[in-house]
C-alpha cells in the first residue's frame, strides 16, 4: 500500500508509546496521563439517557452543531470568556482535537509556516505537518516562567508565516499566558497579518492569582483568531468527543468546508450531553479545580524533596507540570521515561514528545489521586 510522505514522516507518538509498555507491567503509578480520572457528572449521563429515549440522537444534526447548543455555547463565550458572540460564529465539533485540525486545514497552504511557542501539546505539531505546513518552533522562556518570548516570535516570522498556534493553560509546562503578554502578541500577529488558533482546553484551571484571558477578547482580533474549546477537561468528558470553536462568521464557512469531510457534523447524543453540561450546575468545575489545586501543591511539595533530580517551575494553571531533569540522566527524556518505567513502575511521560526544547524534561499529571501522587514519588526517592 503507499503511505503518504505526509503522514511518513510522522514519527510515532512518545505518549501512546510509553503508554503500551506501561501496559506490559502491574501496579505502575501512573503519571503520564493527561485525562480527568472522574466520572462525567450524573446530571450529563441523564439528560442523554433521556434525548436518547426519546430518538433524538440517531440522525445527523446541521454540520454547525444543534442551534439551542450553540445558543448556549454564546452565553458562556460572553459569560467566561468576554468574547461577544453570534450563534453564527460557532462550530460544534468533535472535541478541540477536530476543530484544531479544521483551523490548521483552512488556514494553512502546504509550505506554510506556523509558529509554535514550544514546548507545546505534541499534536499541535502533528496536526501542521499532517496539513504539509512547517511546525517553526520557537522556545518559551523557561527561566521566566515559561513565558512567551515575544521578540523571538517577531524573529521567526518570514513571508511564509500565515498563523501561531498555542494552548493556553499550556500543555506541557500549565503555564497561564498572561492578559498583557498576549495583548503585546496581538500586536504583532495584527501588524503581519498573522492569523491565531488557540486551544482552551484548561481555560477553567488556574491557581493562585492567575486568570485565563481569550485573545478573541480584543475587540481588534475578532477577525483574526479562531479559538478552540472543549467540554473534555472542564466537565471530565474525554470519551465523548465534544467541542467547539468560535470565530468570525465569514471565516467559519470555510472552517465547515473542512469539518464536514472530516466528521460531518459531531455525534448527536455528545451534543445533548453538552447542551446539559452548559445549561447545568458549574460546581463541578470549581471541585475539580480545587482537587487539582491540592494535588499541584502536593506535587510541588514532593518534588521538593527530590531537588537534586529536578528543577520545575510551579505551574499556574492545567494540571500538568514540566520538571527538567538535572544532570547527566536528562540528555535523553525518552530513556530517562523508561528506565523510571522499568525500574520504578512510575509511567511518565518524555518531553522531547513536546518539540527539541522539552528534551531534558518529563510531563507529569496531577489529575489523579493524591493516593497515586505519593506512590509514585515514594518509588521514585527509592530508586533515584
Ligand atoms: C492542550 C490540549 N488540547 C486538546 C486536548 C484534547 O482535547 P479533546 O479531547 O477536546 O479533543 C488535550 C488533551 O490532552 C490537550 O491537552
Amino acid at each position: 500500500m503507499n503511505i503518504s510522505t505526509r503522514v511518513k514522516q510522522l514519527k510515532k507518538s512518545a505518549i501512546h508509546e510509553m503508554t503500551r509498555l506501561s501496559k506490559q507491567f502491574d501496579d505502575v503509578a501512573f503519571l503520564s496521563w493527561a485525562k480527568p480520572v472522574s466520572e462525567t457528572p450524573a446530571h450529563i449521563n441523564e439528560a442523554v439517557i433521556s434525548a436518547i429515549k426519546n430518538n433524538l440522537t440517531g440522525g445527523y444534526s446541521q454540520s454547525e452543531g444543534l442551534v439551542e447548543l450553540r445558543e448556549e455555547i454564546v452565553k458562556k463565550l460572553q459569560r467566561d470568556n468576554n468574547i461577544k458572540a453570534d450563534i453564527s460564529e460557532i462550530l460544534v465539533t468533535v472535541g478541540a482535537i477536530e476543530g484544531l485540525m479544521a483551523s490548521v486545514m483552512s488556514v494553512i497552504d502546504p509550505g506554510d509556516e506556523v509558529i509554535l511557542p514550544t514546548p507545546t501539546y505534541s499534536t499541535h505539531i502533528t496536526q501542521v505537518k499532517l496539513a504539509s505546513g512547517i511546525p517553526v518552533m520557537v522556545p518559551l522562556q523557561e527561566n521566566d516562567n515559561y513565558s512567551l518570548d515575544i521578540e523571538a516570535i517577531k524573529k521567526a516570522i518570514t513571508p511564509k508565516t500565515k498563523a501561531i498556534m498555542f494552548c493556553t493553560p499550556s500543555n506541557p509546562t500549565g503555564t497561564v499566558f498572561p492578559e498583557n503578554k498576549l495583548r503585546e502578541l496581538a500586536e504583532v500577529t495584527l501588524e503581519h497579518n498573522l492569523t491565531v488558533i488557540t486551544d482552551e482546553a484548561y481555560e477553567y484551571f488556574t491557581y493562585d492569582d492567575q486568570k485565563h484571558f481569550s485573545i478573541a477578547s480584543i475587540p481588534e482580533m475578532k477577525d483574526k483568531v479562531i479559538t478552540n474549546y472543549t467540554l473534555t477537561k472542564s466537565y471530565a468528558m474525554t470519551g465523548w468527543r465534544i467541542g467547539y470553536l468560535h470565530c468570525n462568521k465569514e471565516n467559519i464557512q470555510h472552517i465547515k468546508k473542512a469539518h464536514i469531510p472530516l466528521t460531518i457534523c459531531a455525534p448527536v447524543a455528545s451534543q445533548y450531553a453538552a447542551i446539559a453540561a452548559l445549561k447545568g450546575s458549574q460546581q463541578c468545575i470549581e471541585k475539580f479545580r480545587m482537587s487539582y489545586f491540592k494535588s499541584r501543591n502536593l506535587m510541588c511539595e514532593r518534588l521538593d524533596r527530590l531537588s537534586s533530580v529536578f528543577e520545575y517551575v510551579k505551574p499556574d494553571g492545567a494540571y500538568l507540570m514540566f520538571p527538567k531533569i538535572l544532570g547527566k540522566q536528562g540528555k535523553d527524556s525518552f530513556e530517562f521515561s523508561k528506565r523510571l518505567l522499568y525500574e520504578a513502575k512510575v509511567s511518565t511521560t518524555p518531553g522531547v514528545a513536546f518539540g527539541p526544547t522539552g528534551e531534558g524534561h518529563i510531563r507529569l499529571s496531577f489529575c489523579v489521586p493524591e493516593e497515586m501522587i505519593n506512590k509514585a514519588f515514594d518509588r521514585m526517592e527509592k530508586y533515584l
